[in-house]
């Protein structure tokens, strides 16, 4: 694991985007792995910034995410396709064909996970996969478990997840239940992985994501066996780690 310290967030999501805009650069025909969540949206303000200088082409760029709510539309602004349109896709030359997320909308499970598998190997796999960090060590939506789940799945959200969102939902009834997210093996098949971390709040869960025992209680421990991780974090969030 490469550890990259910053001053703060700004620093952390202009040295994410550099990761980001060198491997676009290098390889224009690559294959993002995208996240939503608070801290990514500084990189992608400076993806975008860039873009708009003339400095990134992402025309021939491949995106795939994460993860999506089931039973959320793109066009509700919850979801998570809504989020990657509004916060990047909508500001930079990407095909938006070309880009890529569980399908929210398809009832069937085992169908919509499938099928995300499948269209991920068909791109030839994930060159660049960008993560947070959840509070509890999750990545994607593999929360703390006895197993690390392998494919797409689609997981039950928990019912703190369910506390947590229902403020941007009209109705408690209104949030979903159920998501879709890459499993931990697709993520770990990924050629490369960034993680970005910010802030004191995960201070504590990074130092077990990066020292202490990999167990799928603190999902994201798995990196430690992965062989490309850069890890890009404030000190804020690594207050409480030795490296
Ligand atoms: C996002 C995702 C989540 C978030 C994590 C951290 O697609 O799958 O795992 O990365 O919950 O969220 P923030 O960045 O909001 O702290």
């Amino acid at each position: 694991m490469r550890v990259y310290k910053t001053k703060n967030y700004e620093e952390m999501s202009r040295k994410a985007a550099h990761i980001i805009a060198s491997q676009v650069t290098l390889n224009p025909d690559c294959v993002l792995g995208l996240a939503t969540g608070s801290t990514p949206v500084g990189t992608y303000k400076n993806l975008i910034e860039w873009y708009e200088k003339g400095d990134l082409d992402f025309s021939g760029v491949t995106s795939c995410n994460l993860d999506e709510y089931k039973g959320l539309s793109p066009e509700n602004d919850q979801s998570y396709r809504y989020f990657m349109n509004h916060n990047l896709f909508d500001h930079v030359n990407i095909d938006k064909t070309h880009t890529y997320v569980p399908n929210g909308l398809e009832p069937d499970s085992e169908k919509a996970c499938g099928q995300y598998e499948e269209i991920i190997r068909a791109q030839g796999g994930i060159d660049l996969q960008l993560l947070g960090l959840g509070h509890n060590g999750h990545i994607g939506f593999n929360e703390p478990a006895d197993e690390f789940p392998k494919a797409t799945h689609c997981v039950d959200l928990t019912d703190s997840t369910i506390q947590a969102n229902k403020r941007f939902f009209e109705n408690e009834s209104d949030v979903p239940r159920q998501a879709y997210t890459m499993g931990i093996g697709t993520i770990m098949s990924a050629k490369k992985i960034l993680v970005v971390v910010s802030g004191t709040d995960k201070a504590e869960i990074l130092n077990k994501v990066i020292n202490g025992p990999i167990t799928p209680q603190v999902p994201a421990s798995i990196l430690q066996l992965h062989p490309d991780v850069t890890i890009v974090a404030d000190e804020d969030a690594l207050s409480k780690t030795k490296l």
